[in-house]
């Protein structure tokens, strides 16, 4: 299996110990996320988006057992022989796997097997490393590369779905005590980009998941961009005009979708005595008006953007604007897991807060094959039905995303930190 179009740009150049510090520590990450949770936390499932702590700690580690150790480690003794089934999400080409909406409904293995399974390929992947088979030492470290960064996607949602179990909960747990600073917000500017030929998509150095690529040439007319995102209290205007209740704003998907689930707010807001609460991993509080407002579905982003008498970027807007500044901002490091309002005039917080939803639909770049082999099911299936995001959240890790990093969630879901950014013709 030819990996180059997946992690083209990963070309080797770290040596094998560096590679190892960084496998110590993005798998040490995961645990270091679980660990305010208490055990009976593990297992939970609060809908069929959302999967158990307990399975995505034992997931991506069969990520790298499907992926490196089977194919590349020498009499490699799986750990054991159903978890190839239980852990597989979506791989048709690797074998059979549990239905996602089930997931929850494994009282096995316990908490403790998972962190001896997470232990047990820890070892021969880091001992793989140490020694790789010399034909194969590229193509085993740009596995465990993709396998990295697969797990950091993956500690984002052990974030939100950690979050979506406890807002489930009535007694509302708190996961931590992180919160973001409180400050007043510029007003939003809009800032001018001049038409023409731009390149976006993957640049071709460090790593880059294969929807990133080919890197090609995209004609943009000019267009506006606002400064920052939609805050909570603009968005709240919107709320409180009865901006749920008017057909007109909305998709017809959108509408039909407000209409069945009963929308009327962002996920996680509810009215209280005192006026508007928000949950957050931090426990309920009054949203800070000037922060990104976040947990908002595409439709519902839309919909505001209409209200305004705006529209959505779309993503090659998003990623011209993007490109010339440093990937900086409220990433999960910050340890408020919480979007914090903009701290600067100017372009601010393309990267980190919220990811943004864009006006793009979730297809392939021009001249995009999937690699050969299963991991061509990693990203190229799913272009259907979804819409990309950009930029990363307070719940993404730092050193995760860059300016043609392209997430995608269908226009329904809203358990992400998503939010939105205003753009407008020029
Ligand atoms: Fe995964």
């Amino acid at each position: 299996m030819d990996l180059s179009e997946t992690s083209a740009g990963t070309q080797v150049s770290d040596r094998n110990g560096s590679l190892i510090d960084e496998f110590r520590r993005v798998r040490a990450q995961s645990e270091a996320l679980c660990a305010p949770l208490e055990i009976e936390d593990y297992g939970v499932q609060t809908m069929p988006d959302v999967s158990p702590p307990k399975w995505h700690l034992a997931h991506v580690s069969w990520f790298f057992e499907t992926f490196v150790l089977k194919p590349f480690a020498r009499d490699y003794a799986e750990f054991h022989p159903q978890f190839a089934q239980l852990f597989n999400s979506y791989y048709e080409t690797v074998g059979s796997f549990h239905p996602r909406p089930e997931r929850g409904l494994l009282a096995r293995p316990t908490v403790a097997e998972v962190f001896a399974y997470r232990r047990h390929v820890d070892e021969v992947v880091m001992r793989l490393l140490a020694d790789p088979p010399a034909p194969r030492a590229e193509e085993i470290r740009r596995r465990v590369r993709l396998g990295l960064n697969h797990e950091q996607q993956h500690q984002e949602l052990l974030v939100t779905d950690i979050k979506h179990i406890f807002a489930y909960n009535p007694l509302r747990p708190a996961y931590h005590a992180g919160r973001a600073p409180r400050r007043a917000a510029p007003q939003p500017e809009w800032i001018g980009f001049p038409s023409g030929l731009y390149e976006i998509g993957h640049p071709g150095d460090g790593f880059g998941f294969d929807n990133e690529f080919p890197r090609h040439r995209v004609f943009v007319q000019a267009f506006l961009l606002a400064s920052r995102p939609v805050s909570n209290a603009e968005y709240r205007a919107f709320v409180e005009a009865g901006g749920y209740r008017r057909a007109e704003l909305w998709l017809s998907a959108g509408w039909q979708q407000v209409r069945a689930a009963g929308w009327d707010r962002p996920l996680y807001w509810e009215r209280a005595a005192a006026g508007w609460e928000h949950i957050t991993l931090a426990g309920r509080m009054p949203p800070d008006p000037d922060a990104p407002v976040c947990h908002l579905s595409y439709f519902e982003a839309d919909a505001y953007a209409r209200w305004c008498g705006k529209r959505l970027p779309t993503e090659m807007e998003w990623e011209v604007a993007a490109a010339r500044l440093p990937v900086q901002g409220n990433f999960a490091a910050s340890g408020w897991l919480q979007p914090a309002a903009a701290a600067q005039t100017g372009l601010a917080q393309m990267y980190g807060d919220v990811w943004e939803w864009t006006s793009s639909a979730y297809a392939a770049y021009p001249g995009y094959r999937p690699p050969d082999g299963a991991l061509g099911e990693y990203n190229g299936k799913f272009m259907c039905g979804q819409f990309v995001l950009r930029g990363g959240s307070c719940a993404t890790p730092d050193g995760h995303v860059r300016a043609s990093y392209r997430n995608f969630f269908h226009p329904q879901d809203r358990w992400q930190f998503s939010g939105l950014r205003l753009a407008d013709d020029f």
